[in-house]
């Protein structure tokens, strides 16, 4: 029986064509900034983006961090982002560890940042408030199921920023969902925004890889920082080319992971007692609560494992499913039927 892994996007394997390139990429050492291939990546991504430069990284966790850290704040200072978000949850409390910075997490409702309440929640000065430093934002959003913060938002965010003195950060590591969803190119979501963070390694499907994007004089510190948290990488250009060969490919049809998600959710929808959030899902992110179905995540998903369907938990009632490029329709149709046998078997 063919497992069909629905844990994540990071479960991706590479390609032939994908290690093809990866054989071919001309190398040298990243560190005296002597590859080409990492050196085409970066210039790459950065004109995605129309930003300045940009910093090839191991993870989206270390595109973040390395970020919140180069950006000029003191310890102490506060970082806003939302209540769900992957820097507040996923990240070992690594702002507060490496970079000093104390969290303000403010509530987002479905994943979509207030604009208003976070202009409330800026610090006034105050010789007793904490100085805030930066403003993160996550798009697509994980927690909320893959949700698109709208561009709109986005502008208001940045703007706030800008009024403020304060800094921005988008944690774009789906950010390419965001554009495959709405047909609005990837330069125009971190518009205004002073760093960015995007993975390889999720929806793209490369092995690993995440960069920093933002000004030269920004990645040039961003490339100090890089080195401080031990992420200096040498002959790294067989990664960068898994990267290149993921923009190119994958990215113009990213678009089919989300057809399949929606036909996944559509398919169950109609289970009594599961809840789609949100619903329909809005890129490659299937969210289910499965409270009144009478089964717990733990129970759900192991008789699902024993279908062939790999989910994971996502809360006390909820699990997650989520589709790639290694999730070909057949795959989706194999993944349906395990899930209405044991959801609507329970009945
Ligand atoms: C929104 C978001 N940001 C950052 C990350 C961190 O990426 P990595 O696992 O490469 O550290 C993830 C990982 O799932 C994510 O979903």
């Amino acid at each position: 029986m063919k497992t069909i892994d629905l844990r994540s996007d990071t479960v991706t394997r590479p390609t032939p064509e994908m290690r093809a390139a990866m054989m071919d990429a001309p190398v040298g050492d990243d560190v005296f900034e002597g590859d080409p291939t990492v050196k085409a990546l970066e210039a790459k991504v950065a004109a995605l983006f129309e930003k300045e430069a940009a910093l090839f990284v191991a993870s989206g966790t270390m595109g973040n961090q390395i970020s919140l850290y180069t950006h000029e704040h003191h310890r102490g200072d506060e970082l806003i982002c939302d209540d769900e978000a992957h820097i507040d949850w996923y990240e070992v409390g690594a702002a507060a560890a490496l970079s000093g910075l104390q969290l303000r997490p403010i509530a987002a409702p479905g994943g979509i940042p207030d604009p208003e309440r976070i202009a409330a929640a800026i610090r006034p000065p105050n010789i007793h408030h904490p100085v805030t430093s930066i403003i993160a934002v996550e798009n697509t959003h994980n927690r909320a199921g893959g949700v698109v913060v709208p561009l709109e938002i986005m502008r208001l965010i940045a703007a706030l920023g800008l009024e403020n003195g304060i800094k921005t950060h988008l944690d774009g590591a789906r950010i390419w969902n965001a554009a495959a969803a709405t047909g609005v190119p990837l330069s125009e979501w971190g518009r205004g925004f002073d760093s960015i963070s995007v993975c390889f390694s999720k929806g793209l499907g490369a092995p690993v890889g995440s960069a920093v994007i933002g000004t030269k004089d920004f990645i040039t510190r961003a490339r100090r920082t890089r080195k401080l948290f031990g992420g200096g990488m040498r002959q790294v250009g067989i990664l960068a080319a898994a990267c290149i060969w993921a923009i190119d490919h994958q990215l113009p049809r990213m678009a089919d992971d989300h057809r399949r998600a929606t036909t996944l959710a559509t398919s169950i929808a109609d289970i009594p007692g599961i809840a789609l959030v949100p619903d329909p899902p809005p890129t490659n992110i299937v969210v289910m609560d499965i409270a009144k179905t009478g089964l717990t995540p733990d129970q759900a998903l192991g008789q699902l494992a024993k279908r062939g369907a790999l989910l994971t938990p996502f809360g006390p009632t909820r699990i997650r499913a989520v589709t790639h490029r290694d999730v070909d329709d057949t795959d989706i149709e194999t993944a349906i039927g395990a899930i209405r046998e044991v959801f609507v078997k329970q009945k």
